[in-house]
Formats: C-alpha cells, structure tokens, sequence
C-alpha cells in the first residue's frame, strides 16, 4: 500500500453536510467576502470626499462581514467541507451622491438578507439542523443590518444641505447604534 492512499484521509476529509447545503454555504461565504469588499469601496468614496464618519462606519462595516464570512467557514471547516474561495467581482465604485452611498448599503443588505433565507431553505428541506442553527444567528443579524443600513438612506435624505450633511458625517456611527429603546438582558 502506497503512502499515499494511507494518507489520502487526511486531504480529502469526507463531507457530513448534504451537497445542496455545501452550496448554499459555500456561496454565501463568497457573498459576505464581496459584501467587505464592496464596504471597502464605499469608505474609499466616502474618505476621498472627507466624509470621514461614514467612511469610518463602512471600514467597521467590512470587518464585519469578513467575520461572517469566517463564521461560515469555520462550519463548513469543522464538518469535513472544503471551502471554495472564489474571485470576487469588483465592486461598485462610481457614485454621485451620498444618498447613492446609502442605497447601495442598503441593497446589498437585502441582497444578503435573500442569500441567508436562501442557505435556511436549503438547510431545512434536507434536514440539517446544524446548519439551521448556524442561520439562526444570521438571520438575525440581518435584521439588524436592514435596520442601520434602511435607517442611513432616510438621514441622508433628511440631510438636505452641506451643514446637515457635516452634522450627519460626525455623528453616523453613533445615529445608527442608538436603539429606539432598551431592551433589558435576561437574567
Ligand atoms: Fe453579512
Ligand atoms: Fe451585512
């Protein structure tokens, strides 16, 4: 018997996630690594403008999605699959206006928001609880990210001159961080 073949376990480790699954996960994992990239390219228009706060905001936004983009991977690490990293397509990078800035945020969170619901349905018709769980997790961050990134294209809008859209710039992150109200911890 060869080495190799003796080995050959530790190279290929065997799948325990049903195929469908495997590429629902898989392209949701290269969806959350476009989603940074594409973060990446609205802090660069928005820091090139001195629009500091929201550039500030997006880069913050990008490490976040690279860390979903980890979470996927370390599911699919840890059940035997092989993640496919692809290449990316580039991102959009031509925009008018800061309102443009806010709407692409804002369709991509849904675009992300279709691809989770995608990798859940897939999860649920072949009866994979673990991957059910793990977008329980997104699913709710989703809502979240629909919240700030729906709650940014109303400010913008609502910033209708240079001073508002100063006032808006410096205080963006923290806007989109207050909750309308508390809601306790359970204990
Ligand atoms: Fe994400
Ligand atoms: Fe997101």
């Amino acid at each position: 018997m060869s080495d190799c073949k003796f080995y050959s376990w530790i190279i290929m480790p065997k799948s325990k996630i049903p195929q469908k699954v495997v590429e629902e996960l898989n392209r949701q994992f290269n969806q959350e690594l476009a989603a940074a990239h594409s973060y990446l390219a609205l802090s660069v228009w928005c820091d090139v403008r001195n629009l500091k706060g929201f550039g500030k905001f997006f880069v913050k936004q990008a490490g976040e999605e690279r860390m979903h983009a980890e979470r996927i991977l370390k599911h699919l690490t840890d059940r035997g699959v092989t993640a496919e990293v692809t290449a990316l397509p580039a991102p959009k990078q031509e925009f008018k206006t800061l309102l443009e800035i806010a709407q692409q945020a804002q369709a991509q969170e849904h675009a992300n928001t279709l691809g989770i619901n995608a990798v859940y349905e897939a999860a649920v018709a072949a009866k994979d609880f673990p991957a059910q769980v793990l977008m329980h997790w997104f699913i709710n961050e989703q809502v979240e990210e629909e919240d700030w990134s729906t709650e940014m294209v109303e400010r913008v809008q609502a910033a209708t001159c240079a001073g508002s859209q100063g006032d808006l710039d410096r205080h963006i992150e923290r806007y989109l961080e207050q909750e309308v109200r508390e809601v306790p911890d359970e204990k």
